[in-house]
């Protein structure tokens, strides 16, 4: 029994570094964001001049990176304020699992006192010792409040404005309170008025969807951190990031390289290949299901059926010659007429904007450019089981 345990703990591993995938690592750069790190180290600026704090609110949908930002940001600026002799600290609040002004405040005289108690203090005695603390050390806080909009929908906007009147109570004093608040929607329409009239000078840092590009600087990097050499090939970066670019989520994209290294591991190989990043694609967001591809239109089935066969052996991506040249092998394979080269090409499209396949044109490399299809979130060799079944008319 050793033997076996001691095979699967010390066998070969893809991974150089799983850890490098995990949902709170934050690397050293944030690939795709370098605009937004510069706009608020612009905004942030005189905090390190003796002048004012400073708040924002940073926006984006699921995955754009707002919470890796704000701390890269945060850990980066202090240490750079350190360098300039400047003490500046900052510590991180998760609204959803503190929902409360209690809960937060403590939170923030945690990150000054590991042992602080957890009970036994109100909110205004609270918010007096972190004044005292921040006194004490001449230094300026910054609060993320992640997920702000949660706390401000259960608990209204005392903890935002007692942490901002700070700073006009603290005169001459070298201490202030900057908050760097992160919500997916506007959260300030939720502040009330008292604490909307000190957030007019706040600026809103929006983050957009990562395109297909983005994805794959944040997959390279992952991959670089993450994985042996060779174990993920490079063209299966750009598999991945085509494959999350819908969602435009890097939360997404790096499960894919977690679940695709993961399947291959349990697979015994010593690299990824493209049907594992199809799988866990199809485990991740399970799109193409069973109904969607009864409905199909017969000679689309066909199209995405050759497709599949095409992608089956082992391809990331089908050129648009090699699936056509499948699409008439199964035409004559279910006894049916292929249709011209024209209409052929309606089906890609059609199958392209039901989101079967992601089509794009091929860049340099390829003679001349064509269209090259690949597969959202399903194994290939599912893909076509579950065609040939509807086809023959057994589903
Ligand atoms: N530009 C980037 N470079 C490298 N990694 C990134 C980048 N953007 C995001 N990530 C990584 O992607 C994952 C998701 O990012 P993050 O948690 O910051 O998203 P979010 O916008 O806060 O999403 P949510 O709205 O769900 O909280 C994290 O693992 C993060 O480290
Ligand atoms: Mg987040």
């Amino acid at each position: 029994m050793r033997d076996i345990i001691a095979g699967e703990m010390e066998g070969p591993s893809l991974f150089k570094d799983a850890g490098k995938l995990s949902y709170d690592y934050v690397p050293d750069r944030l690939p795709g964001r370098e605009e937004e790190i510069a706009k608020l180290a612009r905004q942030f600026r005189p905090l390190l001049q003796g002048g004012a704090a400073q708040h924002v609110l940073v926006t984006g949908p699921v995955g754009s990176g707002k919470t890796a930002l704000s701390r890269a940001f945060c850990r980066d600026l202090k240490a750079h304020a350190r360098s300039q002799g400047v003490n500046i600290e900052y510590t991180d609040v998760n609204c959803r699992r503190r929902s409360t002004e209690g809960a937060a405040l403590l939170k923030i005289l945690t990150h000054f006192d590991e042992r602080f108690p957890d009970r036994g203090f109100s909110n205004a005695e609270m918010l007096e010792i972190l004044k005292k603390r921040l006194e004490r050390a001449e230094a300026h806080l910054i609060v993320i409040l992640d997920e702000v909009d949660i706390l401000l929908k259960k608990s209204g906007s005392d903890l935002i404005y007692n942490l901002t009147r700070f700073n006009e109570e603290s005169g001459k004093a070298k201490f202030s309170v900057s908050l760097i608040m992160v919500s997916q929607q506007d959260a300030r329409t939720l502040l009330d008025e008292a604490a909307q009239s000190t957030f007019k000078r706040t600026g809103v840092l929006p983050l957009e969807r990562y395109d297909a590009e983005q994805l794959k600087g944040i997959i390279h990097q992952r991959v670089d951190l993450a994985f042996h050499k060779n174990a993920f090939p490079e063209d299966l970066e750009e598999l991945a990031a085509d494959t999350a670019a819908p969602y435009g989520d890097a939360r997404y994209a790096i499960e894919l390289l977690q679940k695709s290294g993961q399947l291959a591991e349990d697979a015994s190989r010593d690299h990824v290949e493209p049907e594992d990043i199809r799988a866990a694609a199809a485990e991740s967001h399970p799109f193409v299901t069973e109904t969607k591809l009864v409905e199909l239109e017969r000679h689309k089935a066909l199209t995405l059926l050759a497709i599949a066969r095409v992608l089956k052996k082992g391809a990331a991506f089908a050129t648009t010659g090699e699936a056509e040249e499948r699409y008439a092998l199964a035409c004559e394979e279910f006894g049916e007429k292929a249709r011209a080269h024209t209409q052929f090409w309606t089906f890609l499209k059609d199958l392209d904007s039901l989101g079967f396949i992601h089509t794009k044109r091929s860049g340099k490399g390829v003679v001349g450019t064509t269209t090259l299809i690949s597969l959202p979130d399903i194994p290939a060799r599912v893909l076509e089981e579950k065609l040939v079944g509807i086809l023959k008319g057994e589903t």
